[in-house]
């Protein structure tokens, strides 16, 4: 039973399809026929038997049905639910000091010099190119205080065609290198990049409000920005909870509050467009609340073992049923690929593991999830993204375990499933061999030469 084709198909696919669905942490289809229609929906996807039905249904021509080798799948594109834009120049690097120094050192001097649009045009053409070849179809951004460059990382993600949450990064706090803004500045500017960034009407792009964290926010500028979230209904983001000294001083800074996510929450910044990058120290009570109000938290292991923050309990998380994505935090986290998130993800589990034979290790079709539709549940876009039920977007990586010169050696042919552990443990770009945003081919993309820059 197939409904009637709401627009014209422009893609059909042949071959091997693995997902994760609500019921399922691994849905694989094989020998499966997927289309997509001009508005980048998926149309349908069946079985192969059907091919002449859906044909005849959906009107496209059996010969312009595209197979996928034997040693090829498609997934849904990855979804990195935190990372800075703007830290990804010294990614790699200034990983010997704790996060509150590591931000005062490294990090505020770096994000100072957004200021230089030609500066902000180079690194976020290339954190954008570099995450789209990794399978980033979705990334939720952090930019600077900026708003001209805040703005130009919207633009550039909408030119290369990722799907994107872009934020102009608010602080208002003073710090001794003067990297922050006035109360009212950061509020007004606030206003103004959402409302360009709207007015351009990206298809795949939207504003974030983006307090950095509680410690760099006066409690004037979270009430305004938690009013602005509820009147605009804009998703919101920030940190929380990530390492012990952070959560110390917080505490001395709001003695008032219950806990750390009671000060979020106090000022309706908690809400279930919210993502909170870390929660590594949220008590149970936290958790509760994070369920309560429909806020979601993005595990970043890399940048919390980088920076020796913490260890998150994803099993805990998962518990307490609240929303739960993976994010890279570059460049607390060194690596720009989601693969790289979901090999730490699963490394931290095991560790917990050691440490308490009890703890039940995440398997990795559970990572997987995290990473596809887990991500999109946590950015409140699953209606839209995160695996490929019909009437969702075409977001989707199509990966081939033998590319010339590549990381996997197949000795044998295996079946999907073992060939997608395969892919999460071993496999990097070179194995991602297109990807799709929206039902447009966003790699191999040719290079708009405004973007080439490659001194
Ligand atoms: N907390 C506040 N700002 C930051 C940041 O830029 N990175 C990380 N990892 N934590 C933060
Ligand atoms: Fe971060």
């Amino acid at each position: 039973n197939f409904d009637k084709p709401n627009a014209a198909i422009k893609l059909v696919f042949r071959g091997t399809f693995i997902h994760s669905t609500q019921k399922s942490a691994l849905d694989i289809l094989e020998d499966a026929l997927l289309g997509v229609d001009t508005a980048g929906k998926i149309a349908f996807i069946g079985n192969s038997q059907e091919l002449e039905k859906l044909s005849q249904t959906f009107g496209f021509s059996p010969s312009d049905v595209t197979q996928l080798t034997q040693h090829e799948f498609f997934m849904p594109g990855l979804v990195d639910t935190h990372i800075h834009a703007s830290q990804y120049s010294y990614a790699g690097t200034a990983l010997d000091m704790p996060l509150l120094q590591w931000l005062t050192t490294y990090t505020f001097p770096v994000e100072s010099h957004f200021k230089d649009l030609e500066f902000a045009h180079r690194v976020y053409a290339q954190v954008v190119k570099r995450t789209l070849r990794n399978g980033t179809t979705t990334a939720c951004y952090f930019a600077t205080i900026h708003t001209d460059a805040s703005l130009l990382l919207g633009q550039i993600a909408n030119d290369f065609g990722q799907r994107a949450l872009v934020g102009k990064v608010c602080m208002d706090s003073k710090n001794s290198l003067n990297y922050c803004e006035t109360t009212p500045e950061s509020q007004n500017e606030t206003r103004r990049f959402i409302k360009e960034l709207l007015d351009r009407k990206y298809p795949l792009v939207k504003p974030v409000v983006t307090p950095r964290f509680v410690l760099s926010c006066t409690k004037d500028l979270l009430g305004e920005l938690g009013t602005i979230a509820k009147k605009t209904n804009l998703h919101i983001q920030s940190h929380i909870s990530e390492n012990v000294e952070e959560v110390k001083l917080v505490k001395q800074h709001f003695p008032d509050c219950k806990n750390y996510a009671d000060i979020y929450h106090k000022y309706n910044l908690l809400t279930d467009k919210t993502v909170m990058a870390h929660g590594c120290y949220l008590s149970d009570e936290e958790l509760s609340l994070f369920r309560e109000t429909g806020a979601s938290l993005s595990h970043c292991p890399n940048s919390n073992i980088s920076l020796c923050s913490g260890v998150l309990n994803v099993r805990n998380v998962l518990k307490h049923k609240v929303k739960l994505g993976l994010g890279t935090d570059v460049a607390g986290g060194y690596s720009a690929s989601m693969l790289d998130a979901m090999r730490r993800a699963l490394d931290v589990s095991k560790f917990l593991t050691i440490q308490n034979p009890e703890h039940s290790t995440l398997t990795f079709e559970e990572v997987f999830r995290l990473a596809t539709l887990g991500g999109s549940e946590a950015l409140s876009l699953d209606d839209q993204t995160g695996n490929f039920e019909v009437g969702k977007d075409f977001d989707a990586l199509r990966v081939n375990l033998t590319v010339p010169g590549g990381p996997i050696d197949l000795i044998q042919k295996s079946e999907p499933k073992i060939q997608l552990e395969k892919f999460m443990n071993l496999g990097d770009d070179r194995n991602i061999v297109e990807v799709f945003v929206a039902g447009r081919k966003v790699v191999p993309f040719t290079e708009p030469t405004a973007y080439n820059c490659t001194e």
